[in-house]
């Protein structure tokens, strides 16, 4: 039931600091680490790689695993869409371990990769919403999201609630193999959530900024480098399967490469600013685009927020910055699909399950 509320989707952007608290809660386990079944933790250990496999958004938070994985647990990772995998398997390494991401657990593409993994005898795990689905039975293991059903088409709560137990995991393998913590997952992850809450309580700032902003435009551009791209490239199937503008993600170096052809007078171009390093590099790419005509929009993160962004973020760890980040382009998303007198939950030629090839 969506309550009060006008769409599920919105419910379910509102409904994140709670899942992220549910899945603190679950995988709690003794001494202050995250708790998951011995007989996973052991495979995965013995792992040479991981393959995420997954599509849509689940494949765009895949990206942020990858980098989890490999800075925090040390873990070789690489990232697939299911439905290229399943036909042009990559080279695989000695001992592959599998994550199949998928919120609703019946993905035909997804669910085709893993007959082929199966085939191949490799351990599987499928991080799913959904007990009992399709995916998490056929998988060697299962984790789930707690994120209670999700209704709207678009998915969000599912990708931070997968982003959110990618996180616990690479922690708990980190520890496993011995490494020291560079921060405390625990307590970086709550206050995650009260940072979801606060961007949450925003909403009235960032709809009036959409409606003077997004309304006219045909075409848009999010840019980002690094974590910041990975977001991009969700924040921009958010914003072009609900609204049907037409929204590409680019890695902000790449821009020059061919991409900045396309800016005309007035192009909204969005870029993502979490971190100091590489950021600086993507504010040369906004000053390049802005040149051009281009109406560019800043979403940064408090310490390496400047005058003039457009909206800031309070800071978090870097590597859970894309918990935050999203948040503000999901509401980008629902408020100009909104504005522009769509139905948000169900746009048109989608399906919530794609449960064909
Ligand atoms: O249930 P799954 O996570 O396997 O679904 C994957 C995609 O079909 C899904 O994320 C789709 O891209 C959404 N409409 C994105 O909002």
């Amino acid at each position: 039931d969506k309550g009060a509320y006008p769409f599920y989707m919105l419910k379910e952007v509102d409904e994140q600091p709670a899942v992220l608290r549910r899945l603190l809660q679950n995988y709690q386990g003794d001494d202050q680490q995250f708790a998951f079944e011995a007989d996973m933790m052991k495979t995965l250990l013995a792992s040479d790689r991981v393959y995420i496999v997954a599509c849509g958004t689940s494949y765009n938070a895949g990206w942020i695993g990858r980098s989890l994985f490999e800075k925090l647990a040390k873990i070789p990772t690489e990232v697939h869409l299911a439905s290229e995998f399943a036909y042009d398997l990559p080279l695989l390494s000695e001992k592959p371990f599998f994550v199949f991401l998928t919120q609703s657990g019946e993905t035909a593409d997804s669910r085709q990769a893993l007959v082929k993994v199966n085939e191949l005898n490799y351990p599987s795990l499928t991080i799913t919403n959904v007990k009992g689905s399709t995916l998490s039975r056929e998988a060697s293991f299962t984790l789930l999201l707690h994120a209670g059903p999700e209704i709207a088409v678009a998915s969000t709560k599912a990708y931070t609630a997968q982003i959110t137990l990618m996180a616990m995991l690479a922690d708990a393998l980190r520890a496993a193999k011995g490494f020291e913590a560079s921060f405390d997952m625990e307590r970086e992850l709550s206050l995650v959530a009260s940072i979801m809450e606060s961007i949450l309580a925003e909403k009235a700032e960032i709809k009036a900024w959409i409606d003077a902003n997004l309304m006219e435009t045909r075409n848009a551009f999010y840019i980002g480098r690094t974590l910041d791209y990975y977001v991009s490239m969700e924040a921009a199937l958010k914003l072009k399967e609900i609204s049907y503008i037409q929204t590409e993600a680019f890695a902000a170096g790449e821009l020059k490469h061919g991409t900045i052809a396309l800016i005309e007078e007035g192009t909204p171009v969005i870029a993502l600013v979490s971190e100091e390093t590489v950021g600086a590099h993507t504010r040369g790419n906004v000053e390049e685009v802005k040149a051009r005509g281009a109406n560019a929009i800043v979403i940064s993160m408090q310490d390496v927020a400047r005058e003039g962004d457009t909206f800031v973020i309070p800071k978090v760890e870097t590597a859970l910055s894309p918990l935050v980040m999203v948040v503000v382009t999901q509401l980008l998303a629902y408020y100009t699909a909104l504005g522009r007198g769509l139905d948000v939950d169900k746009p048109r030629n989608l399906a919530k399950s794609v449960t064909v090839e």
